[in-house]
C-alpha cells in the first residue's frame, strides 16, 4: 500500500464517532463473553491503535490486564516497507495467558503476522487478534483477527488514534486523507 506523501489534508468521515462507539460497544461484550473467566491481557499496539484499545478495554467487563507495543512498520519511506521493527516490548509476562493484541488498521497484514509471530513465542495459553479496521488487501496475508470493527475500502485513513503525517490522531471518527492530486 502507499502512503501519501506529506501535503494532503484530511477529508471527509468515512466512519463516524456513533458507528464507532457502537462496534466498540459490540466488541466488548463479545470479548468479555469470550474470554469470561480467563486470565486476559489486553496489548494495544502504539500508536495507532492506542485510542481504539483505551476504549475497547473499557467496554470489557473483565478483571483484565492493558500492556502496550510499539512496532514501526513503515519506517520513513513513503511506501509500506513490509518490515517490521520493534521500538517497545510488553511488560507484562504472557505465558500461559490468554493474549489478545489490539491495532487500528489491518491492512497487507504484515505488521499483524509479525506481532502474532513475537508473542506465540512467549507461549500465551491463547493468542487472538482484534482489528478496528480491515483493508481488503489483508486477504492476501494468512492473518486472521478473531474480532474486525469494519471492513473499509482501499482508502487512506486518519482520525481516532490513527495518524496521517503523524497528525490527526485526536479526530473522533475515522476520516478519509485527500491527496492533493484529489484536488
Ligand atoms: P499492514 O502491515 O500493511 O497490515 O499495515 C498495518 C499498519 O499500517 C496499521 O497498523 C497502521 O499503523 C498502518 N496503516 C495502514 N493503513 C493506514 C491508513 O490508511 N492510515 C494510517 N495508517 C495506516
Ligand atoms: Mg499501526
Amino acid at each position: 500500500m502507499v502512503r501519501p506523501e506529506r501535503g494532503g489534508e484530511v477529508g471527509a468521515v468515512l466512519v463516524t464517532e456513533a458507528v464507532i462507539g457502537r462496534r466498540v460497544a459490540e466488541l466488548g461484550a463479545s470479548v468479555t463473553e469470550d474470554y469470561a473467566g480467563k486470565d486476559l491481557v489486553l496489548v494495544g499496539v502504539l500508536s495507532g491503535g492506542a485510542v481504539f484499545t483505551a476504549d475497547l478495554a473499557r467496554s470489557v467487563n473483565l478483571p483484565l490486564e492493558l500492556d502496550w507495543i510499539a512496532v514501526s512498520s513503515y519506517g520513513d519511506g513513503s511506501s509500506s516497507s513490509g518490515r517490521v521493527r520493534l521500538v517497545k516490548d510488553v511488560e507484562a509476562d504472557l505465558a500461559g495467558r490468554h493474549v489478545l493484541v489490539v491495532d487500528d488498521i489491518l491492512d497487507t497484514g504484515v505488521t499483524l503476522a509479525w506481532l502474532l509471530e513475537h508473542f506465540r513465542a512467549r507461549r500465551p495459553a491463547s493468542l487472538h487478534a482484534c482489528v478496528l479496521l480491515r483493508k481488503p488487501e489483508a486477504v492476501l496475508e494468512p492473518v486472521r483477527p478473531r474480532y474486525v470493527g469494519l471492513d473499509i475500502e482501499p482508502v487512506f485513513v486518519a482520525g481516532y488514534g490513527i495518524d496521517y503525517a503523524g497528525r490527526y490522531r485526536n479526530l473522533r471518527s475515522v476520516h478519509k486523507v485527500l491527496l492533493p492530486e484529489d484536488g
